[in-house]
C-alpha cells in the first residue's frame, strides 16, 4: 500500500542533464512542473581568464563535474535512480565535446538503471524553463500560439510555439540572428570596453548609471511593405524578423577609436585584472568608468533591447501570438524585462520570463521539456549522439 502511494506520488520524475556549453547541470523535475532539485556547476570563472568559452577546457570540466552534479541533484531531490521514470539529456545545439560528455553519461546511466532516455533540444529547454515555472506557480497557462524569444550567448531565435497532436509541442523558427547572438554582442562589447566576462551582467549593471540616449545607435528597421493591392498589412512571407548584432559591436569599436577612449579601456582592463575581488556591482568597478563610457554602455543596451523588442512584438502581431515568452541568458537583463513588460501591458499581451536562476543554462529546463515527450512515448534511440548544429523548428 505504502509502495503504491509512493509510486503514485512520484510518477513523472525525470532527471535532466545539461552540458552543452560551460555549465554542467542536473535536475529532477516532476511532470514538467515541479523542480525537486536544480544543480548547476558553472565554469564561468575558468573561462573568464580567456574572455570566452574554451571548448577543450569545457569538455574536461564537464567530465570532472558530471558525476558529482548528478549525485547532488538526486540527493537534493531525495530520490534514488529506481524512482525515476526517465533520463533526459541535451542532444544539441552546443559544443560537440561538451555535449558528448552529458550524452555518454546519460546513455550509460539509462542502460545501467533501466530507465528510458529522452533527447532534448537545448533551445526547446529554454522555452520550457518559463512554462515549468508558470505551472509551478499555478499561473493560468498562456493561450497558444506563443511567440518565444530565445536570447543567449549562442542564440537569438524567435519561435512560434504551438501544440501538435498527442500533446507534442511544435515550433516554427520565424526569426534568427544572421551573425552574432545578442549575448555574444554583450560579451564582445564588454571586452572592447575592458570589462569582465561574461559581459551581459556588467553592462546590465553599469548601464543603469549612464544616459541611454547619449549615442544614437541604429538598427536597420523592418519596414512593413505595402501590398500591391494597397493594403498595409504585410504577409508573413514578406516580413523579416531576423536579427544582426555584429554591426553595433563594430559601431561601439569605432566610437571608442574616434573618441580617444582606447587608453582608458586599457587602464580599466589592467586595474580589473589586478582586482579580481571587485565584483561587477562594486563601487570600485563603477568608478573605473567615466561618464562617457557609462553613456556608451547605456546607449548600447538601449539599442539592443529596443531591437529585440521591436522584432519580437512585430512578429507576435503578424503571427497572431497570444503571449510572449522570453528566455536564455539575456532574458536576465533588467532593462529587457522592464521594457518587454511595459510594451506587453500596453498591448494587453501576457509576457513571461524565467526566474533569474532559470534564465541561464540549467537542467531543470531539459527535464521539463522532456515531460511532453515522455508522455508521448518519444524516446531516444541507442544511437543518440551529439548534434552541435541541432535546429528547432
Ligand atoms: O543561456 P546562457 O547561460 O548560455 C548560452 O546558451 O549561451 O546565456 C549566456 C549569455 C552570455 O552572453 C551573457 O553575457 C548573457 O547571457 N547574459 C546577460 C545577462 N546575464 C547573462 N546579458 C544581458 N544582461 C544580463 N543581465
Ligand atoms: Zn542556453
Amino acid at each position: 500500500m505504502r509502495e503504491n502511494d509512493q509510486s503514485m506520488e512520484r510518477s513523472g520524475l525525470i532527471l535532466g542533464i545539461e552540458s552543452s556549453c560551460d555549465e554542467t547541470a542536473a535536475a529532477v523535475v516532476r511532470a514538467g512542473g515541479e523542480a525537486l532539485s536544480n544543480i548547476v556547476a558553472s565554469q564561468m570563472n575558468l573561462h573568464a581568464n580567456y574572455g570566452g568559452v574554451v571548448p577543450e577546457l569545457a569538455s574536461r570540466e564537464h567530465l570532472r563535474n558530471v558525476v558529482p552534479v548528478v549525485r547532488a541533484a538526486m540527493e537534493q531531490a531525495g530520490i534514488s535512480f529506481e524512482d525515476l521514470d526517465a533520463i533526459a539529456v541535451t542532444e544539441g545545439p552546443g559544443l560537440a565535446g561538451a555535449l558528448l560528455v552529458g550524452i555518454t553519461y546519460a546513455k550509460a546511466l539509462s542502460f545501467g538503471v533501466g530507465k528510458p532516455l529522452i533527447g532534448v533540444n537545448h533551445l526547446e529547454g529554454h522555452i520550457h524553463a518559463v512554462l515549468m515555472e508558470a505551472r509551478q506557480h499555478g499561473t493560468t497557462p498562456m493561450e497558444l500560439p506563443l511567440l518565444a524569444l530565445v536570447v543567449s550567448g549562442g542564440h537569438t531565435h524567435l519561435y512560434l510555439a504551438n501544440m501538435g497532436e498527442e500533446g507534442a509541442w511544435r515550433y516554427r523558427n520565424v526569426g534568427r540572428t544572421v551573425d552574432d547572438a545578442a549575448g555574444e554582442a554583450y560579451d564582445k562589447v564588454a571586452k572592447l570596453l575592458g570589462l569582465g566576462y561574461p559581459g551581459g551582467p556588467w553592462i546590465d549593471t553599469l548601464a543603469q548609471r549612464g544616459n541611454p540616449h547619449a549615442v544614437p545607435f541604429r538598427f536597420g528597421r523592418i519596414k512593413p511593405r505595402v501590398h500591391r493591392d494597397g493594403s498595409a498589412q504585410p504577409s508573413e512571407a514578406e516580413e523579416n524578423f531576423d536579427f544582426s548584432f555584429s554591426g553595433i559591436k563594430t559601431a561601439v569599436l569605432r566610437y571608442i577609436e574616434t573618441h580617444g577612449m582606447r587608453e582608458g579601456v586599457d587602464a580599466r582592463r589592467r586595474t580589473l585584472a589586478e582586482h579580481p575581488e571587485w565584483g561587477l556591482r562594486s563601487e570600485e568597478a563603477a568608478a573605473l568608468c567615466d561618464s562617457e563610457t557609462l553613456d556608451l554602455i547605456a546607449s548600447f543596451q538601449y539599442a539592443v533591447v529596443g531591437n529585440l523588442l521591436r522584432q519580437t512584438f512585430a512578429a507576435a502581431e503578424v503571427f497572431g501570438a497570444k503571449g510572449i515568452v522570453v528566455s536564455g541568458g539575456v532574458a536576465a537583463n533588467s532593462e529587457l524585462r522592464r521594457r518587454f513588460q511595459s510594451e506587453a501591458d500596453k498591448r494587453g499581451l501576457p509576457v513571461a520570463f524565467p526566474s533569474l536562476a532559470l534564465s541561464t543554462d540549467n537542467a531543470a529546463m531539459i527535464a521539463a521539456a522532456a515531460w511532453p515527450k515522455f508522455a508521448a512515448g518519444k524516446f531516444a534511440p541507442d544511437t543518440l549522439g551529439a548534434t552541435p548544429q541541432l535546429r528547432l523548428g
